[in-house]
């Protein structure tokens, strides 16, 4: 019934941390992802060149990326909007490029300035330049479900974007419910139109946990055939342009529950949970992850 192996992403030093409005000082990040590095996981988006005004902590990320200590085993990606932003993750060092877009207009507008249509030419170049540096690139939709100022979404507006994204040579799309809103029944509805057209591995699943549906949909999502998520370590962070949106489903929790359906994914809960307590401590303040909660607890 369920896939034998499911494969993570930790995006916890760039999705987690670009929400948190106290500064983590740029030697506990490198620590802190070295730390991440050793859990067995596969791949760590270690920050975001976006411009430095709209996401002050992560201002450090080309630091970040000189400086963290690459493990074979994992692929560094980091969040990319523009061409700027690439050259200057190119310098920094990385291994994947993850641009980004979304499904509805006005959040687009309000996360990246543009308009849809004006966004398509900036993400062909991104893509196509860095295909031909030899990187992976992951492309996000967001709003995939329901956008904070429009509303519902509809499988059609997700699925027009992706056609684009991938025919501009993304290798994969990772499906952003950006607001954290989404049941099971809108996760079904846009999975049975996106495994229509494109291969499941193709397809990663990007949960926010505003309203703890997370788990519920990372279910219907396996049970739908998909492998791959994206989370955060502890269930750090949130998107500063979706107000009132919380961070990713925990990585510590999602572990929990594939490993305890028997599904392996080569990580170390433990290692894991070791990391998530370092940030908690360097964040001062408790991280929402239910399953770090009870761990620390024993
Ligand atoms: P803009 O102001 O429209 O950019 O911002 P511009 O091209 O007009 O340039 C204006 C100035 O910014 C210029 O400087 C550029 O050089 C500079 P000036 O000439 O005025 O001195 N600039 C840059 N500087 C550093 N790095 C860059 C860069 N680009 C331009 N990359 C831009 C457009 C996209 C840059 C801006 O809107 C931005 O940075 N937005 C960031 C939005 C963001 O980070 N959102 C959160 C991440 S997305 C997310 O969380 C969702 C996701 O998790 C999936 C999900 O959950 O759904 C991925
Ligand atoms: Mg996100």
């Amino acid at each position: 019934r369920w896939p034998e192996y499911v494969q993570i992403k930790e995006v916890g030093p760039r999705d987690g941390l670009q929400n948190e409005k106290k500064r983590v000082l740029t030697k506990d990040k490198i620590t802190w992802i070295n730390k991440l590095s050793e859990s067995g996981i596969s791949e760590i988006e270690y920050s975001s060149f976006v411009h430095p005004k709209w996401v002050p902590q992560l201002s450090d990320a080309h630091e970040v990326g000189k400086s963290i200590k690459r493990h074979p085993h994992v692929r560094y990606s980091a969040l990319v909007p523009n061409m700027k932003g690439l050259e200057l993750a190119l310098d920094a060092g990385i291994d994947g490029a993850s641009v980004f877009m979304s499904a509805s207009e006005s959040h687009n507008k309000n996360n990246i300035n543009k308009s849809i249509a004006e966004t398509y030419p900036v993400l062909k170049e991104v893509i196509v330049e860095a295909k031909a540096a030899g990187k992976h690139v992951t492309a996000y939709v967001s709003t995939v479900f329901d956008c904070p100022f429009e509303g519902s979404i509809s499988p059609d507006q997700v699925v027009a974007v992706c056609d684009r994204l991938l025919e501009f040579g993304a290798d994969d799309i990772s499906l952003g419910d950006t607001l954290g809103t989404a049941v099971p029944s809108q996760v079904e509805a846009l999975l049975d139109e996106v495994l229509r057209r494109y291969p499941k591995d193709k397809i990663i699943m990007h949960y926010h946990d505003t309203r703890g549906m997370a788990i519920a949909n990372i279910m219907t999502s396996l049970e739908y055939g998909v492998t791959r998520f994206d989370s955060s370590i502890g269930g750090l962070g949130g998107c500063p342009y979706a107000p009132g949106a919380a961070g990713n489903v925990a990585t510590n929790d999602i572990l929990y529950l594939l490993h305890g359906l028997g599904i392996k994914t080569g990580i170390d809960e433990k290692k894991v949970d070791e990391a998530a307590l370092y940030i908690q401590k360097k964040l001062g303040k408790t991280l929402p992850s239910k399953s770090l909660a009870y761990a620390s607890a024993q």
